[in-house]
């Protein structure tokens, strides 16, 4: 019976490490492009992506597979100049009706006027749960690493390794988390001019079209989606699944002096403290404390 259990461990973490999908090669074998064809490249040896935004269309591009858990990393430079109207998205989504999705979405600005970082999570298909940014450093005069570490929980949102927001798994208190769905990972350059700058006062100037992103270093450590039996193969506590680590089921203590410091300083919208907008009826999770 024990000779059994040691075989059936040994080839369940087997099954969980070749899960394990560690995407160390090129960003052009593991995204295409999907939108803007005409517009949009994937250059310097297949590692840089290019976005590229003007009055005919914008550019996108995702992964040709789906996560479940793991970090997700790119060093984007944002559409420099004047980029009001424009919004560069990064972020990971399931399909369907009841998807589950994870978004940095950055919203541009006219020169020397400060980006917005906004950030939202989906759960079976309802978001509403908006947290904006700005940010410490100008993001569109180098790149900077954009990160999402998403593991059974809690979800981190990084920038330049500095958390800049988390949300918990509270699933025991009945608030659905993402850990069901596969996600893929997607990218976008598309005009928002109708609310992404100062709220869709300020308009994009197709003057200083073309609009142009670079995206590079894209790296998923993370568990490959095969199916609904990823549900329990990604979450297993083993080894190979890095993230259901305990170190990374909350922040340490110098993390969450960092959080401090960036939504003391930085941060200039939270859905938690928008009374007038949900009438008072604040979503669950905004009453925990969701270090
Ligand atoms: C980007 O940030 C993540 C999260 O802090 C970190 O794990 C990763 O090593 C960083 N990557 C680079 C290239 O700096
Ligand atoms: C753009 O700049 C204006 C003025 O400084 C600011 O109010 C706004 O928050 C900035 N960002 C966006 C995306 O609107």
């Amino acid at each position: 019976m024990a000779k059994f259990n040691e075989i059936l461990a040994a080839s369940f973490i087997f099954a969980v490490a070749f899960n394990l999908d560690l995407v160390y090669s090129k960003l052009s074998n593991s995204m295409f492009i999907t939108w803007g064809l005409q517009h949009a490249t994937i250059q310097a040896n297949g590692e840089d992506l290019q976005l590229v935004l003007d009055k005919a269309s914008g550019s996108a591009a995702q992964t040709k597979k789906a996560f479940l858990f793991g970090s997700i990393e790119m060093l984007i430079k944002m559409v420099p100049g004047n980029s009001a109207g424009t919004v560069t998205a990064y972020y990971l989504s399931s399909t369907g009706s009841q998807h589950d999705e994870i978004d940095f979405e950055f919203l541009g600005n006219i020169s020397g006027q400060p980006y917005i970082v906004h950030t939202n999570v989906y759960t079976q298909g309802i978001g509403n749960r908006e947290q904006q940014f700005y940010l410490w450093f100008d993001p569109t005069a180098d790149f900077h690493n954009y990160t999402i570490h998403w593991n059974p929980a809690e979800i981190v949102w990084y920038v330049d390794g500095l958390p800049l927001r988390v949300f918990r798994n509270y699933e025991k208190e009945g608030i659905a988390y993402p850990n069901k769905q596969g996600m893929k990972v997607y990218t976008t350059l598309w005009n928002a001019d109708d609310w992404a700058t100062r709220g869709g006062l300020v308009k994009t100037n197709w003057n200083d079209a073309p609009f142009i992103a670079r995206l590079r270093h894209f790296r998923a450590r993370a568990c490959k989606w095969n199916g609904p039996i990823s549900i329990s193969q990604c979450s297993a506590i083993v080894a190979a699944n890095w993230w259901t680590n305990p170190w990374y089921s909350k922040l340490s203590h110098a993390q969450m002096g960092q959080l401090d410091w960036v939504r003391k300083n930085y941060m200039i919208y939270d859905y938690c403290r928008d009374f007038k907008r949900f009438n008072g009826h604040m979503a669950p999770e905004c009453f925990k404390n969701q270090f």
